[in-house]
């Protein structure tokens, strides 16, 4: 029975036992899943904060929920691929550790709009207002919805100091002196204000590091 053509592990057993087949296929794809996987758990590039990015700041953080809340992410990626056309066009590829204090990161897959990992900085906080109450005022062709309410609603009384302390849990080092002074942060600031400053921020504290990486072809 142990003979080639016959014993049960024999190719011929596979191939005639569709059962097997499958059993055999899912452990195989499983193995080549993980061993493709679980390095990423253990290496300093993918576990470890890029040099210069820190967690968001109160306001930044706020406006990283208004972000999540209004759907930006099904039309806006965050995630600049290698491709030269991308770096050309968008700047230096996102790095791993700049989504380190993300939960949950917001790479998405969907580019109705631009990619936005490093829109930071690229235009000035009245461009980003105007644009988000009425973005056909600034580029004609526009299929982007307005967003004129947020600069109405207040996040004054936003549960800052909670969500600080489940990111502390999950891994985001925060301090208690920041969540104690997180609230002072929101007084007299709008939803437009916090999400104004969520993408100014985006893609600036780690694009040295990133123009680096692309600069020497690392990953
Ligand atoms: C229906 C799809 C859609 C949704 C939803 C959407 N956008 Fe856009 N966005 C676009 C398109 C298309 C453009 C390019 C034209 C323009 O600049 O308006 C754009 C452009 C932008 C730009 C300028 C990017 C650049 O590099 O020029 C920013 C910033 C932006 N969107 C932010 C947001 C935010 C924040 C939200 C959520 C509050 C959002 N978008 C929701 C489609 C969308």
């Amino acid at each position: 029975m142990s003979d080639q053509k016959t014993g049960f592990f024999s190719h011929k057993t596979m191939e005639k036992n569709v059962g097997w087949l499958i059993v055999f296929s899912v452990l195989v794809i499983s193995f080549a899943g993980l061993a493709q996987i679980v390095p990423l758990f253990f290496q300093h590039s993918t576990t470890n904060a890029t040099p210069g990015v820190l967690p968001y700041e109160p306001l930044n953080l706020v406006g990283r929920d208004i972000y999540i809340r209004e759907g930006c992410v099904s039309c806006h990626s965050q995630q600049i691929r290698m491709l030269s056309s991308e770096v050309q066009r968008y700047g230096p590829y996102s790095l791993a550790g700049e989504s380190r204090y993300d939960y949950p990161f917001l790479w998405g897959s969907k580019r109705t709009g631009p990619d936005l990992a490093r829109v930071g900085q690229r235009y000035s906080d009245d461009w980003h207002r105007v644009h988000l109450r009425d973005p056909r005022s600034v580029v004609k062709e526009s299929n982007m919805p307005g967003y004129p309410w947020l600069q109405h609603n207040s996040v004054a009384n936003d549960n800052v100091q909670d969500r600080m302390r489940v990111l502390r849990k999950l891994g985001v080092p925060y301090t208690d002196e920041q969540i104690a002074k997180a609230p002072e942060q929101l007084q007299g600031k709008t939803e437009e204000d916090a999400l104004v400053a969520y993408l100014q921020g985006l893609g600036v504290a780690g694009r040295a590091a990133a123009a680096k990486a692309v600069a020497e072809g690392a990953l």
